[in-house]
């Protein structure tokens, strides 16, 4: 267990982190998910907590314990978070998305289990994109985003950054197999609106979440100047 000393470099700052993969019902008993872990935004959600901040995890389900002293809302679906994130979004100074969303959901979930039979199709509507919903409509928040990669990282990044009106991007690089889904490492970039791009080399999720944060830490005080 890595040593985590209490600061209180965030005090006064509420963080909402957003965490896990979001689940798309398809009848009573069966989903579909994704392969995100939770752990990175987790981190995220205990070393602010540990740096003072008033933390709100919004989580999606994962296997991972609750960290100690944030406030906990438990969603699954894109669209239950993205109530989750609209509703505490102006008492917020800083929005964290480390979630992955499901780009998707079921256009006619069944009310039934489905039984089997020979084939089926199921028909996938396009999901509201909850961090550009909350960038288009950005007054003093701080947002972040989290996006994972297979090529051209930095170019799709800066894309995202754009498109979603964030104040900072971590562009992880997937491709490698220590990063990203489901592992305690990860690496990529950190890319910004109007600074350039800054790298990360492979680490543990806890050491990237306390550079996220000083990053953070760095913006606000930026945005208050
Ligand atoms: N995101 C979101 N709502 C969605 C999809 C994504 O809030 N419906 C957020 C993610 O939590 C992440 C960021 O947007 O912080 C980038 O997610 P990503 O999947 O990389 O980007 P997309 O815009 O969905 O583009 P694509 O999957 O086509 O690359
Ligand atoms: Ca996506």
């Amino acid at each position: 267990e890595a040593k985590m000393c209490s600061t209180n470099e965030l005090e006064g700052t509420t963080i909402l982190v957003t965490a896990g993969g979001t689940q798309e019902s398809i009848d009573p008993v069966r989903y579909i998910g994704n392969r995100s872990s939770g752990k990175m935004g987790y981190a995220i959600a205990e070393q602010a907590a540990h740096m003072g901040a008033k933390v709100i995890l919004v989580s999606a389900p994962t296997s991972l314990p609750i960290p100690s002293g944030v406030d906990f809302i438990s969603v699954d679906s894109a669209v239950s978070m993205q109530e989750a994130v609209e509703a505490r979004y102006n008492d917020v100074n800083v929005v964290i998305m480390a979630a992955a969303v499901s780009d998707f959901r079921v256009l006619h979930k069944a009310e039934q289990k489905i039984k089997k039979m020979e084939s089926m199709t199921i028909e996938l509507v396009k999901n509201p994109d909850i961090l550009q919903g909350l960038g288009s409509k950005k007054s003093h928040q701080i947002l972040v985003g989290f996006a994972a990669e297979t090529e051209h990282v930095i170019k799709y990044g800066q894309d995202k950054v754009a498109k979603k009106n964030l104040d900072m991007l971590v562009a992880n690089d997937v491709s490698k197999s220590n990063a990203g889904f489901n592992v305690d490492t990860n690496e990529g970039y950190f890319l910004y609106p109007d600074k350039e791009p800054k790298e990360m080399p492979n680490m543990k999720k806890s050491d990237l979440a306390r550079h996220i944060l000083r990053e953070v830490i760095d913006l606000v005080a930026n945005k208050h100047s």
